[in-house]
């Protein structure tokens, strides 16, 4: 499975969570303290983009109905997300973020 640069550390100067675009699918990256994560950026009860919602203490809230996932895993935390979201293996080379997406 390879692995595709998808941001620099800076893009995050902003705000913690960004959406990119890779391989085919749209992710959500976000930096929480020093660890990067990658999921998928479409929310799965009626596909808002996570990237322009919330970060609060490990969670992403969806800007469009406020449903909670947990970023580390893509956990849906109840009502009214009840599907998981895909998540990504994420490192940094340098200040090169990269998410590892299946072929
Ligand atoms: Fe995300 Fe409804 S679209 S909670």
């Amino acid at each position: 499975m390879p692995w595709h640069p998808v941001a620099d550390t800076a893009d995050f100067a902003q705000r913690p969570v960004i959406g990119r675009d890779c391989a085919g699918r749209k992710l959500a990256l976000y930096r929480l303290a020093d660890r990067y994560y990658a999921t998928a950026n479409t929310c799965t009860h009626a596909n808002a983009l996570l990237s322009e919602g919330e970060v609060v203490e490990g969670y992403i809230e969806c800007p469009a109905h406020y449903g909670l996932f947990e970023i580390a895993t893509g956990k849906a935390q109840g009502a009214p997300v009840c599907v998981d979201l895909a998540t990504y293996p994420v490192r940094v080379t340098g200040t090169r973020v990269e998410v590892e997406i299946p072929d």
